[in-house]
């Protein structure tokens, strides 16, 4: 029986796994740009309505967008770190971020089955966090961003995506396909796991369709590439007088 992929317990074990090399391997692999392209999620994401935000880190992994988050918004009041995998989560509080555990909250929980409050942020962002999720999963996600922020609040959410129409291509998916997996077979350990975001990445295509399942829940919804459309994010915010139950 072929495996789906798009499990979300399938999906916690890959990660479980990756979770020792995965900040080596998003660098290496996307040449630093991943942590560029964090950065410009940061700064795409409209500025929260409170003065001591909170929010959610959706697919939080190891954390990696909070020190963009805190620079350019230092009043946060707290982070809320949401991943399936404990194993992501552990490696964040131990290595990289024990300095800034009092802000940081951790939900170790399926997003899409977990019971996040309504209207209970005043900012939702997520960093690489789409391409594990099929279109299915997609609606139901947009249905959570919409259900948890809060009036006014904001969001921006950013995936690495097929640059299609870019000249450039080939050479991309040439590096993704064949290039990536060989850097993992080489360098580093749990080579098939990494190989499977690879997968993950070229099925993922980019976050349009997501931006309109987001605007099908009522939100105020940019959509944007950046590098040649290599990054996809969408960015917004969720009406002040909202309707819907
Ligand atoms: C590619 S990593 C991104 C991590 C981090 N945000 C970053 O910028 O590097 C994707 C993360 O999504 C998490 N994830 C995948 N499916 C999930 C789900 N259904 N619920 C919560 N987290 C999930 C994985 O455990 C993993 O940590």
């Amino acid at each position: 029986m072929s495996e789906d992929i798009y499990d979300p317990v399938f999906v916690k074990g890959v990660f479980d796994r990756c979770s020792d090399q995965y900040v080596t391997f998003s660098w290496i692999c996307s040449f630093g740009f991943t942590e560029r392209w964090r950065r410009q999620c940061v700064e795409l994401m409209p500025e929260p309505p409170a003065s001591e935000p909170k929010g959610y880190d959706l697919m939080a992994g190891t954390g990696e967008v909070w020190p963009h988050l805190l620079k350019r918004f230092p009043g946060i009041g707290s982070i809320t770190a949401v991943d399936i995998s404990s194993g992501m989560h552990q490696r964040a509080m131990e290595r990289l971020h024990a300095h800034r555990a009092h802000k940081i909250a951790f939900i170790e929980d399926d997003v899409l089955a977990s019971d996040l409050p309504k209207e209970s942020a005043d900012f939702i962002i997520s960093t690489f966090g789409l391409k594990t999720f099929n279109g299915a999963q997609h609606a139901k996600l947009a249905k959570v961003v919409a259900h948890c922020l809060k009036p006014g609040g904001v969001f921006c959410m950013i995936e690495a995506s097929d640059p299609k129409g870019w000249w450039l291509r080939p050479l991309y998916l040439f590096h993704l396909k064949v290039m990536l997996p060989l850097i993992e077979r080489t360098l580093l350990r749990g080579a098939q796991d990494f190989a499977k975001i690879g997968t993950y990445s070229t099925n993922f295509g980019d976050a349009s369709a997501f931006a309109e399942m987001l605007r099908a829940e009522g939100l105020h919804v940019e959509f944007k590439r950046f590098f040649f459309g290599c990054s996809t994010a969408v960015a917004g915010s969720k009406p002040a007088a909202f309707a819907r139950s």
